[in-house]
C-alpha cells in the first residue's frame, strides 16, 4: 500500500531580529497550531536572516535561456533558485513572517521573491496577461509594523505580498497582522492572535488526534 505523502509546511522568516522578534514569536504560534492540526507534517524552515543571494546578470541570462539549452554554468547559476522554488512548490501550507521595513518588505524577503518568481515555472505570460503556475494553498502571512496601519496608503508591504502570491498562483493569503508594535507590542501581538483564531482556533482538536 502506498504511504500517503506527508503534509508539508514551509516556514519563512524575514525579520533581521532573531531575538525579541514579534513576527517570529507569532510564527511559532501559527506553526504550533498547524502542527497540531497535522501532527505528521514535515516542516521546512527558511530563515532569511541567513540571506539568500541577489539575482545577478548570470542568473537573469540563465533564467531566460531555454532549460534544454542551458550549459553547466547556467544551471549552476539557477541552483539556489531551483531549491527555493522546490521548497515553495512542495509546501501544502506556508507560514511567512515578516516585519514592515521602510514601508515595504525587508530586502532579504525581496531577494527571496526575485528567486522564486520564475518564468515558465511559477508564472507565465499569455495574451490575457500573467498566469500563476503554482497550485493554491494557504499562506499564513504574519506581519508586524511599528506604526503604519496595514491597508493604509503608506503600507507598500501587505498588498505587495498578496499581489506576488497571486501572481504565482497562490490566492489563499490569511493575514495575521500585528499593527503598531512600537506603541504597545503586547496589545499588538494579542490582536494578531485574535485574528489567528479565525484561521486556526487555539482550542481546536483535530479529528485524527
Ligand atoms: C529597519 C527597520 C525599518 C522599519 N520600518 C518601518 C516602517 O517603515 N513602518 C513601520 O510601521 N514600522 C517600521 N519598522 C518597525 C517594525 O516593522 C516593527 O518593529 C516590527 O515589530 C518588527 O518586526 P519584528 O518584531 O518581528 O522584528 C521598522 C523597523 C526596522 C528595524
Amino acid at each position: 500500500m502506498h504511504k500517503q505523502a506527508n503534509f508539508n509546511i514551509l516556514r519563512i522568516d524575514a525579520s533581521a531580529r532573531r531575538e525579541h522578534s514579534i513576527t517570529r514569536k507569532l510564527g511559532d504560534e501559527v506553526l504550533r497550531r498547524l502542527v497540531q492540526e497535522h501532527p505528521e507534517a514535515d516542516v521546512t524552515v527558511r530563515d532569511l536572516a541567513d540571506p539568500v543571494d541577489f539575482i545577478d546578470e548570470q542568473w537573469v541570462s540563465a533564467n531566460l535561456t531555454d532549460p534544454a539549452a542551458r550549459d553547466a554554468q547556467q544551471q549552476a547559476a539557477l541552483t539556489a533558485s531551483d531549491r527555493l522554488l522546490a521548497e515553495l512548490d512542495a509546501a501544502d501550507a506556508i507560514v511567512l513572517t515578516t516585519p514592515v521595513y521602510n514601508f515595504s518588505v525587508p530586502a532579504v524577503l525581496k531577494a527571496w521573491i526575485d528567486l522564486v518568481c520564475r518564468t515558465r515555472l511559477s508564472f507565465r505570460y499569455t495574451e490575457n496577461g500573467p498566469v500563476g503556475l503554482l497550485r493554491d494553498r494557504p499562506v499564513y502571512l504574519v506581519m508586524a509594523s511599528g506604526g503604519v496601519p496595514f491597508g493604509s496608503p503608506a503600507d507598500f508591504a501587505s498588498g505587495y505580498l498578496r499581489h506576488i502570491f497571486a501572481f504565482i498562483g497562490i490566492q489563499d493569503v490569511r493575514m495575521v497582522p500585528a499593527e503598531r508594535t512600537n506603541s504597545d507590542a503586547q496589545a499588538s501581538a494579542g490582536s494578531a492572535l485574535e485574528k489567528l483564531e479565525h484561521w486556526l482556533p487555539a482550542g481546536h482538536v483535530p479529528a485524527t488526534a
